[in-house]
């Protein structure tokens, strides 16, 4: 397995593989890989002959008081766990390298609208940034196709509208949720959960869940998601969103144009203590009701 840390090397070991008329899968992640990640490069292996995955750290999607300084950063694990998963290079850039003129010089990405919504109401910039790095990567890396869980799945909506609106060769292709036995779906943010609060957090899952059966069952949407909100708020989370969403531009959805073949996702955002957590269920109506 090959780990470089320049722009140069990475370019000429993954022209090479073109020129050998290798497809290249591409898994960019921020590190502290867990089986999430791990399941992703599993996917890229099926689509291509090659698989690169970045570990950056991103400061342009963390804002001012976010965790940036304190983001769990394992590269000696992670390494090891690329290896065994047969990965042919592991890109590892610093920010000198990603943004040689600082990140608030670089010109950006954005992407309207989607953008602006949940996930980027909470955290305005936070799609900016991630667009900014990922177009950034796509162009060093230059792979055939890339893979994005669907554990981020606002995220993997706007890299695709990034994708389709700049034309860019690269297929994006998702894969879906992995979750810890109890339903809490895995996240590197999970580390910094207290005992108690770690207990607490499969609620969340359990929420979506239980919101999905009522919504399937035809109870009022908004009602729905108001239960789902104070069961979280008697756990003691403090909630951002709970909110049912068509699944292809996240518009809300009012009951009539739900149909047995709408695809929908509930998607979640909520604090336990520091940490926040986000997930989501995606889903389509069954035909019963
Ligand atoms: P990171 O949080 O490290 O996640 C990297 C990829 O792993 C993302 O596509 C994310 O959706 C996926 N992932 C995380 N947890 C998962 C889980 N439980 N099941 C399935 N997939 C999961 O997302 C980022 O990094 C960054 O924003 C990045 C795209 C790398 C840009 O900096």
């Amino acid at each position: 397995m090959i780990v470089c840390q320049n722009i140069k090397q990475l370019r000429e070991q993954t022209a090479m593989w073109r020129k050998n008329d290798e497809r290249i899968a591409f898994v960019p992640t921020m590190g502290n890989l867990h089986d999430g990640h791990l399941s992703l490069v599993e996917i890229a292996h099926q689509h291509a002959v090659r698989v690169v995955v970045s570990i950056y750290v991103n400061p342009l999607q963390f804002a001012p008081g976010e965790d940036f300084a304190s983001y769990p950063r394992t590269l000696e694990d992670d390494l090891k766990q690329l290896q065994m998963l047969g990965v042919d290079l592991v890109f590892t850039p610093d920010t000198q390298i990603v943004y040689p003129n600082g990140d608030q010089q670089n010109t950006f990405v954005q992407v309207p609208k989607l953008s602006d919504i949940l996930e980027g109401e909470f955290r305005p910039g936070f799609f900016t940034g991630v667009c900014t790095v990922v177009l950034k990567l796509f162009n060093m890396v230059q792979p055939d196709c890339a893979v994005f869980g669907e554990k981020d799945f606002q995220q993997l909506l706007v890299v695709r509208q990034m994708v389709n609106d700049l034309d860019l060769p690269v297929e994006i292709i998702a894969g879906a949720i992995k979750r810890e036995a109890d339903g809490l779906a895995m996240s590197s943010r999970n580390n910094y959960l207290n005992s108690a609060d770690r207990a607490t957090s499969r609620y969340l899952s359990k929420a979506l869940a239980f919101c999905r059966q009522q919504i399937d069952r035809g109870v009022n949407v908004d009602e729905a998601e108001k239960n789902a909100v104070a069961t979280l708020q008697k756990q003691g989370f403090i909630v951002d969103y709970v909110t049912l969403r068509e699944a292809e531009r996240l518009e809300k959805v009012s009951p009539a144009d739900i149909t047995a073949n709408t695809e929908l996702v509930i998607l979640a955002a909520a604090k336990l203590g520091n940490t926040r957590l986000i997930d989501n269920v995606r889903f389509v109506k069954s035909a019963k009701s």
